[in-house]
């Protein structure tokens, strides 16, 4: 496993990475039945698709309303249509659940030094409302929104709101993302790249990878600190 030496900064991509997306379905889902997972799969994956194409349009729009559109494909799709539902679950993003090895692994980050950090094409207001709501905003030294360059991921301004905002040098940063498409937009980017594969998923074929995967957060900090408890055991004091 490669060492990640000089590391001031972690910067996390928010939703699949640090937030469950499928969490929104949880509260509605003897209402949803047994079409709630197909379509939650749908919406996510529209949603996506949804901001990639406004970047090559040029036709931003944020986040939200994105989510929202997205949501409207995925209820037609499944035949269905349902306004106060829909909304209800739009709003649901602003109390997504956290994955249960973030805050540790923030926490650990933030007492060894080194910053930490959201990147994530989520508007400010939904950010903040998700970090606050899994208790994450104290453990969060930053919360960069897509919003400050008028386009999504992986458009390379993206990336560079972190390295201007932070004033660091790009290689004092570190990009981590569940989404294999998002790593390989950091590293195209320049960035130094962790891929947490969460769902055993097979790499990308994209011009640029991450340098190191993992499939939890809680490997993390090992890779940041050389002096961490497999090194401490080599090398008692
Ligand atoms: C984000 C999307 C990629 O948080 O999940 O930016």
């Amino acid at each position: 496993m490669p060492h990640f030496a000089g590391i001031r900064c972690c910067v996390f991509d928010a939703y699949g990475t640090l937030f469950d997306v499928h969490s929104a379905m949880a509260p509605f889902r003897e209402r949803l039945g047994a079409q709630a997972e197909a379509l939650s799969a749908v919406w996510r994956r529209k949603q996506l698709e949804y901001t990639w194409l406004r970047a090559l349009m040029q036709r931003h729009a944020d986040f939200e309303q994105v989510t929202r559109e997205a949501l409207a494909f995925a209820f037609a799709a499944h035949g269905r249509t349902d306004p106060d539902l829909q909304d209800a679950l739009v709003a649901a993003y602003r109390a997504l659940a956290c994955y249960p090895d973030v805050p540790g692994a923030l926490a650990r980050l933030r007492a060894a030094g080194v910053r930490t950090a959201i990147l994530s094409n989520g508007t400010p207001d939904m950010l903040a409302a998700a970090a606050r709501h899994s208790g994450l905003d104290g453990l969060l030294d930053a919360v960069y929104s897509v919003e400050a360059a008028g386009v999504f991921k992986p458009h390379p301004s993206v990336y560079r709101i972190a390295v201007d905002r932070e004033a660091a040098a790009v290689d004092e940063i570190l990009f981590l993302s569940t989404n294999a498409w998002d790593v390989a937009g950091a590293a195209a980017f320049g960035m130094r790249v962790v891929w947490i594969n969460r769902f055993g998923q097979p790499p990308e074929h994209l011009p640029a990878g991450p340098e190191a995967v993992i499939t939890t957060l809680a490997d993390l900090p090992a890779l940041l600190d050389p002096y961490d408890e497999v090194n401490d055991a080599r090398h008692p004091p």
